[in-house]
């Protein structure tokens, strides 16, 4: 595996690779890695024939200062599991390779309520972030294959957008939520959790469950509250519980009304907030 630093180092390497008609797979992460990324690592190896992987912290995405302080740096351990799959380049820019002085690398776009719902309402400028950052490293990457995981639904439907509306020549490929025995979904965010309340966050994905059980004949009106009480056990506090249209994240309101219906809550466990989602519906 080869670490690289700079931009024009990765470029020149990735461009001989492609004029020798190698495909290139992409997975870009926070680092603090763990087995959901390890995963879409294993599908790039195993779809692309070179897997290019990489850890910037990026600022602009986090609305709280407090999270950015907080985000586990861990380039160490990172860079040893990488290794152990295979991973044939870790790409570790700093902030000045992502964002030159004087280039304007925010995403202009409209991307209507695909914004403004869910983690878009909770979290201000979250999003912004997310595309400024995904967009550059596409441009600087021009990956065949980006890797994304479904544990961040809007995360994913957003740069599903993103790629339509600009033609970008890359395919997303979604791979499905990892989770600890228990079944709460992993995240470096779990690290922060007390072990009494990582262990009570199975809640969650079990919440989930009894839902998706209910989905089809129960109200979603009923479903959703239903939803909330079930998730306000002590040290827990959750902030939406959405049944929504897996495309458009729009709300709905009947099974019969779409074919693709993906329920999605985030929720306060202690100080960290975690998000999960499950799909209910997908017949398309
Ligand atoms: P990060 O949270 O590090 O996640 C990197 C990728 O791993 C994302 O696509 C995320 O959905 C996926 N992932 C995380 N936990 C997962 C799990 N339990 N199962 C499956 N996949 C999982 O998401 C980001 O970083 C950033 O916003 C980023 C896209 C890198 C832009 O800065």
């Amino acid at each position: 595996m080869e670490i690289i630093e700079k931009n024009i180092d990765l470029q020149q390497k990735l461009q001989l690779l492609k004029i020798e008609g190698k495909s290139i797979g992409f997975v870009p992460t926070l680092g603090a890695l763990h087995e959901g990324h390890s995963n879409l690592i294993r599908k790039s190896k195993r779809q692309s024939d070179i897997t290019v992987c990489s850890i910037f912290v990026n600022p602009t995405q986090f609305n709280d200062v407090k999270d950015l302080e907080k985000y586990p740096r861990t380039l160490d351990a990172d860079s040893a599991l990488l290794k152990g799959l295979k991973t044939d380049f870790l790409y570790i820019p700093d902030k000045n390779e992502i964002y030159p002085k004087g280039l304007d690398t925010k995403v202009h776009l409209d991307f209507g309520n695909l914004f403004t719902v869910m983690e878009g309402a909770h979290r201000p400028g979250h999003f912004e972030g997310v595309v400024q950052v995904v967009k550059r490293l596409l441009d600087i990457v021009n990956p065949d294959q980006l890797y994304m995981g479904q544990k961040d639904f809007q995360q994913f439907s957003i740069i599903q957008h993103m790629i339509k509306m600009l033609h970008i020549p890359t395919e997303l490929v979604v791979i499905k939520i990892k989770r600890e025995n228990h079944g709460l979904a992993m995240s470096s965010r779990n690290e922060r959790l007390t072990k009494d309340v990582r262990n009570k966050a199975a809640i969650i994905y079990k919440t989930l469950k009894a839902v998706k059980r209910k989905i089809k004949t129960h109200d979603f009106e009923f479903l959703k509250s239903y939803a909330l009480k079930k998730l306000a056990i002590p040290d827990f506090n959750p902030e939406y519980f959405e049944i929504v249209d897996g495309n458009t994240l729009q709300s709905i309101h009947h099974y019969s009304d779409s074919n693709y219906i993906v329920a999605c809550t985030a929720v306060w466990a202690g100080n960290v907030r975690l998000i999960d989602n499950i799909i209910m519906k997908k017949t398309v």
